[in-house]
């Protein structure tokens, strides 16, 4: 069930038309559905509790996704842990009030104040990338007399078939220790004083809607978790990162979280590891819109152009990935249908939300592009000094704005001219 429908001709979030969220909030500006998120766990929480391997496991939410805090609060509450991969992230998720005992930090490049600020505050997990920060953990960690959790985030060579600058899981990309190597370095951490092994992990890539290649990184990680026992290391925890892809499109189906997690629990069972997952887009990205304005309208001989207040700094996926959003008008009008590329005022020709979108609109109205709860907000920017749009989230009839629009005067607060 979507969260976002049209009633009496007017697409609403929940009970509350975005009319109503343009005039009060003004646009560009999020949408966010509280039912929406809170439904999306459910579904992962659900499949696990009716799992006998699930029960007990650990959704970390992959905060990168959309950080906003109320957005984070929410996850908080409901029993989620969280996916980090820098030091704001985990200032982020503690000052939304998660339980740093589930949290998992990511990353390539932790520093070593990241990793002292993380052993402070008690995370889960660090999921180490490379031998050299493993040994840059153990250090930190016996400076601060602590023993540091890790699993090795093992890049387990699966093709996830989605966009290359999503693919994570190929022995090309940057992420992860090579497979060969992971029996050394799990026998290197086993000896390091200040390092406990806890787990193994993988993250193969991002916007999967095939679950087939989870099954497979599943299968290679699993004979990894064989091989470390007959060494005598004990795996406790199996992360298996994130991944699972969103409808995009109308017609696109989504795999059911069911359908995803099934087989890999099933896998799992008789195992005894508790099981860890990092979903971020998933968790977010349909419960989230972005609204817009249509400032101008520029028909021309070979193009049609809509042109409207939200540009690629406020979702820059279309942009960088060539992703698709739906954009669908806020009023249904009748009258003429013409095909527009809806682009921003942003001085570039990468600046569209979509490219010849057959649509009935005016200037003045508005339009909602959706999906975009997922690596929207969380990746914009201020290019061309654009301040980040507004973020609100409806629940039921009620809206609640959790991030104000920033002003222009914010965004050169901290610059300095030369002295005279
Ligand atoms: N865990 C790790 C280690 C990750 O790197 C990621 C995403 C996730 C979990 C969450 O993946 P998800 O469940 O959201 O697929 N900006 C791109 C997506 C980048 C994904 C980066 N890593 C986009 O807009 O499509």
């Amino acid at each position: 069930m979507s969260h976002f429908s049209i009633k009496n001709g007017v697409m609403h979030a929940e009970s509350v038309s975005l009319q109503r969220i343009a005039e009060q909030f003004g646009t560009p500006a999020y949408v966010y559905s509280r039912a929406a998120l809170t439904a999306a766990l459910a579904e992962f929480q659900d499949v696990l509790n009716a799992h006998p391997v699930g029960a007990g496991a650990l959704v970390c939410y992959a905060v990168k996704a959309n950080s906003n805090l109320a957005v984070l609060n929410l996850f908080a509450r409901l029993g989620a842990g969280f996916d980090i991969v820098s030091g704001g992230e985990l200032e982020r998720v503690l000052a939304a009030g998660a339980d740093p005992r589930k949290v998992v930090f990511s990353g390539v490049g932790k520093t070593a104040a990241e990793m002292q600020r993380a052993l402070e505050a008690g995370i889960f997990c660090f999921n180490i990338e490379s031998a050299a920060e493993l040994e840059r953990l153990n250090a930190v960690a016996g400076a601060a007399g602590k023993k540091a959790p890790i699993s090795f985030r093992v890049n387990p060579n699966v093709d996830p078939k989605t966009h290359p600058y999503i693919s994570t899981g190929l022995k090309e990309a940057k992420f992860g220790i090579a497979y060969d190597d992971a029996l050394v370095l799990y026998q290197r951490a086993a000896a390091l004083p200040n390092i406990a092994v806890a787990g193994i992990d993988c993250h193969i890539g991002s916007q999967l809607l095939d679950p087939a290649p989870f099954v497979e990184a599943l299968d290679r990680i699993l004979a990894l978790v064989d091989q470390l026992a007959a060494s005598g290391i004990r795996i406790h925890h199996i992360d298996l990162g994130g991944g699972l892809g969103i409808k995009y499109q109308e017609g696109q189906v989504q795999p059911t979280v069911a359908s995803y997690l099934n087989p890999l629990l099933d896998k799992l069972a008789g195992r005894g590891v508790q099981v860890v997952l990092e979903p971020g887009r998933r968790l977010v990205g349909n419960a989230g819109l972005l609204l817009t304005k249509v400032e101008f309208l520029k028909p021309g001989e070979g193009k049609s152009f809509a042109i409207i207040d939200a540009a690629m700094n406020d979702l820059m996926r279309p942009a960088l990935y060539e992703a698709w959003h739906d954009i669908l008008p806020v009023v249904r009008r009748s009258g003429e249908v013409r095909a527009y590329d809806v682009v921003g005022p942003v001085c570039e020709t990468g600046d569209f939300l979509g490219q010849a979108r057959p649509l009935c609109i005016e200037a003045g109205d508005l339009l909602a592009v959706m999906s975009a709860g997922a690596y929207g907000m969380a990746m914009a920017s201020n290019y061309n000094t654009r301040p980040r749009a507004a973020e609100v989230m409806v629940d039921g009839d009620q809206v609640f704005e959790i991030r104000r629009r920033e002003t222009v005067a914010e965004l050169y607060a901290g610059e300095q001219v030369l002295p005279a």
